[in-house]
């Protein structure tokens, strides 16, 4: 029977996070026992989280150990968290807890159990701790993690800084962004002028900043940073993209029904939510918007209704498509006569203040990315601010390490401790102009 808990869960699992669900409630015991009438001492309790995330760092390393042998199914954290992502190195837990209980007292705390950010940033701590020595290519999110939602790169941002001590250590950088102006590189330098003008200030040799790229459109327009002219390049889609994408992204006909399937559902649900004077819906060559018209503006649960109905939608669309396609290519005994049709990659999400659909994502947008420098997940870090299934971070969870943040201050936190770790590593390169 389902109980109206299972219901409940169900209906907000686009706001959950399993893995830090699971994690939050196992970090309530030791909590629960240090607010006992028995009063306790400070290293009892500090050691009663230690060995809850000494057992969860064991369940994480045998979750890989059984992902490289093929048998994920046996890992016993994917009984546990049957949602669980992949992890592309260990998570020194342990190590991180100290770090973030200096600055968030979680053993102190006596009245507020560990929080869903307390776990969070627990995470990201670790996975910093992990990649550090090893990082290669590290890719941001544009809107929320390094610039408030559709405003432009700020000059005097300390994210310049820290984005050019990456670059000084050979790290290559990318920008992976929703934001998608097709082929035009003028407007994504609009957009990271506060970056670009650092680039040119900067008293580093200028070759460094070769290794900055920007992916707009998720993974549909690549443009790398030329240190002689001081402008984005745009690379053309055959230079990077592999058949088993050309197969998709040139089916143009395939991608506007797509499209067009999404429009008339925001359409529709827009007028049945009542808001058909309140937004306006964009049409682009791989996009389609759904814009709040100002001075009106959607709440997130509107925002979660519009994306996560037309995910559904064209996900059904995609089905019922290659069904009625390998009917029709029945041979006479019954087998499909060519392949199904391939499925067309999209990304439906809530940008926080609008809903869009893009064609491609950004599991795919970093993949090019990490193929092409020949870099692996263990070796990539993703930053971004969208993990919850109604947002177009999650995809990357599947190429590489990532880093939740929720703001750009939290970027500027996160970058200023790993960059500090890479200064323990090496000294950053110098050069002139
Ligand atoms: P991101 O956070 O950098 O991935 O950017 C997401 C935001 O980019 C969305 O919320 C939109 O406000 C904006 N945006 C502009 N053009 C597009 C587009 O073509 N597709 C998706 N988002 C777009
Ligand atoms: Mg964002």
């Amino acid at each position: 029977m389902t109980s109206l808990y299972d219901i409940n869960y169900q209906l907000r699992a686009h706001k959950r996070d399993r893995f830090i669900e699971f994690i939050k409630s196992l970090l309530l015991t030791p909590f629960i026992l240090s607010t006992g009438p028995k009063s306790s001492d400070s290293l009892t309790d500090k050691n009663r989280y230690l060995e809850i995330l000494g057992c969860i760092e064991e369940l994480i390393d045998e979750h890989m150990r059984c992902r490289d042998a093929g048998q994920l199914d046996l890992a016993h954290l994917t009984r546990l968290v049957p949602s669980v992502g992949h992890f592309y190195t260990r998570l020194p837990l342990k190590e991180a807890f100290d770090i973030i209980n200096s600055k968030r007292s979680l053993i102190g705390r006596r009245f507020v159990p560990p929080s869903f950010n307390d776990i969070r940033y627990l995470l990201n701590e670790a996975q910093i701790i992990a990649i550090a020595p090893q990082v290669e290519l590290v890719t941001f999110d544009g809107d929320m993690t390094l610039y408030a939602d559709g405003k432009d790169f700020p000059e005097d941002s300390e994210l310049v800084g820290l984005i050019i001590t990456l670059l000084s250590h050979n790290i290559k950088v990318a920008i992976v962004t929703a934001a998608g102006y097709p082929g035009n590189a003028k407007r994504y330098e609009e957009r990271l002028s506060g970056l670009l003008s650092g680039f040119k200030n900067s008293k580093l040799d200028h070759k460094l900043f070769d290794n900055f790229y920007v992916f707009g459109g998720e993974c549909n327009y690549l443009f790398k940073y030329n240190s002689k002219t001081l402008h984005l390049e745009y690379i053309p889609e055959e230079v990077y993209q592999p058949e088993s994408i050309r197969v998709w992204s040139t089916d143009e006909e395939r991608i506007q029904e797509l499209l067009n399937v999404a429009e008339s559902h925001l359409k529709t649900r827009v007028k049945e939510l009542g808001l058909e004077n309140r937004v306006s819906i964009l049409h682009k060559s791989r996009a389609v918007g759904c814009n709040p018209i100002a001075p009106y503006s959607l709440t997130r649960e509107q925002l979660d209704e519009l994306a996560l109905s037309t995910q559904t939608v064209l996900n059904e669309h995609q089905m019922d498509r290659s069904k009625s396609k390998n009917k029709r290519l029945r041979t006479s005994n019954g087998a499909p006569s060519s392949p199904a049709l391939p499925i067309i990659p999209f990304c439906a999400f809530n940008g926080g203040s609008d809903v869009w659909v893009d064609i491609g994502n950004k599991l795919i947008g970093v993949k090019i990315l990490r193929e092409w420098f020949g870099t692996p997940g263990n070796k990539t870090l993703h930053v971004g601010d969208q993990f919850l299934s109604t947002g177009n971070d999650i995809a990357t969870r599947t190429a590489c390490c990532t880093i939740w943040i929720t703001s750009p201050e939290e970027t500027q936190e996160m970058l200023e401790q790993l960059t500090s770790m890479l200064k323990n590593k090496k000294s950053p390169k110098k050069g002139k102009k």
